[in-house]
């Protein structure tokens, strides 16, 4: 009843943002991403009557889970919140959104016909909550190691699946390499999951370098960001009518390693989610001074002959886009540069996987 899984985070090359049902975590488009080899998540989970409550700790916090669901909303209500926050004024609905991560325990729980309390341990190796897809492998890894010590045999579909009503992106970080999250048609979300455009070893030259510039907690997160874009922005409708074609060019580009087409389309999806963002009502603005410096740098070095491309999630980040013969004249420029506080180097990496280290 105890069971370990590792997963690795992913960078989005064509972007999640928008959801058509948000109970089922079902998006309004298809998005495409690499996962990450070096930053990942390990989770062990035990299901015991051992355990007289749930304990869940993140990162050396422990979760304040709420046994009484009737009182004031906790963690354990993410989704009453977030059903709250979108009736709330401006200044409250600017909080930071958290996953639902016992609900989701509980989801695992009834899937596989359980009772028993849990005991969840996770660690992630990288900065959490500030745009850099920590919920990514954070769900995907308790997914994993949750259903496993539950019982439940589930295959790579049905995890992504699972993993994806936990956080979107999770279900990409079910496979490895280069992989699509299908947005599906149906209402019940079966299919919806995500698959492997291509494995690890495609496209090994790949690489993605995270600059880490703030390590702050970002304000509003990307679950109620979102809502609000769909809700507010006037240009949504024109993200939906264009973004098939950066998918078509990107799984292509992906297939036929062509780094051109593959790092400028998703230089420019990045900026038209960004231009979703900053067109929401109220403005929801990721980028700060530094993520510009950055931007402006990179656009310069490609002027100059070397080839690279940025994409940035829902925080100040800036990930490059790049291949490895590039990656230390880029690394030598970008820690010339005062506000790169971090650099972390990401080849193509594996799926999730289960491990027998236990973290207790
Ligand atoms: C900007 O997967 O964190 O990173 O489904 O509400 O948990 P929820 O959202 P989440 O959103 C990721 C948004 C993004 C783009 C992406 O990864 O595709």
């Amino acid at each position: 009843m105890k069971a370990t899984a590792r997963a690795n985070a992913n960078i989005a090359l064509v972007k999640y943002w928008g959801k058509r049902n948000k109970k089922l975590i079902l998006p309004y488009n298809s998005s495409i991403s690499m996962t990450c080899d070096g930053l990942f998540t390990i989770t062990t989970v035990e299901f015991s009557d051992k355990y007289n409550r749930d304990i869940i700790v993140i990162n050396d916090e422990e979760l304040k889970v709420e046994e009484d669901k009737s009182s004031s909303p906790t963690f354990a209500d993410a989704r009453v919140v977030d059903e709250l926050r979108s009736s709330l004024p401006f200044a409250v609905a600017r909080v930071k959104d958290e996953k639902d991560v016992l609900g989701h325990l509980e989801r695992i729980r009834q899937t596989a016909g359980i009772k028993e309390k849990v005991k969840v341990v996770s660690q992630s190796n990288f900065p959490v909550a500030a745009g850099l897809a920590s919920s990514a492998s954070g769900l995907a890894a308790i997914t994993a190691a949750a259903a496993k010590a539950a019982g439940s045999n589930l295959d790579q579909k049905e995890l992504s699946i699972l993993a994806r009503q936990g956080s979107g992106s999770a279900c990409r970080s079910i496979f490895g390499g280069f992989v699509e999250w299908l947005r599906g048609e149906k209402e019940d979300g079966s299919d919806s999951y995500a698959v492997q455009i291509a494995p690890p070893e495609h496209w090994l030259e790949f690489r993605l370098i995270v600059t880490i510039l703030s390590e702050e907690k970002k304000k509003v997160g990307s679950r109620a960001g979102m809502a609000q874009t769909v809700e507010t922005c006037p240009y949504y409708e024109n993200w939906l009518k264009t973004v098939n074609q950066d998918l078509e060019i990107i799984r292509k580009g992906i297939l036929n390693k062509d780094f051109t087409s593959v790092g400028s389309r998703a230089e420019h999806n990045c900026l038209k989610m960004h231009a979703l963002m900053i067109t929401t009502s109220p403005a929801i603005i990721y980028w700060r001074p530094e993520t510009l410096k950055i931007v402006q740098n990179i656009l310069g070095w490609r002027e100059g002959g070397l080839e690279c491309y940025f994409t940035i999630d829902a925080g100040p980040q800036v990930k490059i886009i790049c291949l490895e013969k590039d990656v230390p004249e880029l690394k030598k420029r970008l820690q010339a540069l005062k506000d790169v506080k971090k650099i972390i180097v990401c080849r193509p990496g594996e799926g999730t996987k289960l491990i027998d280290e236990h973290l207790f």
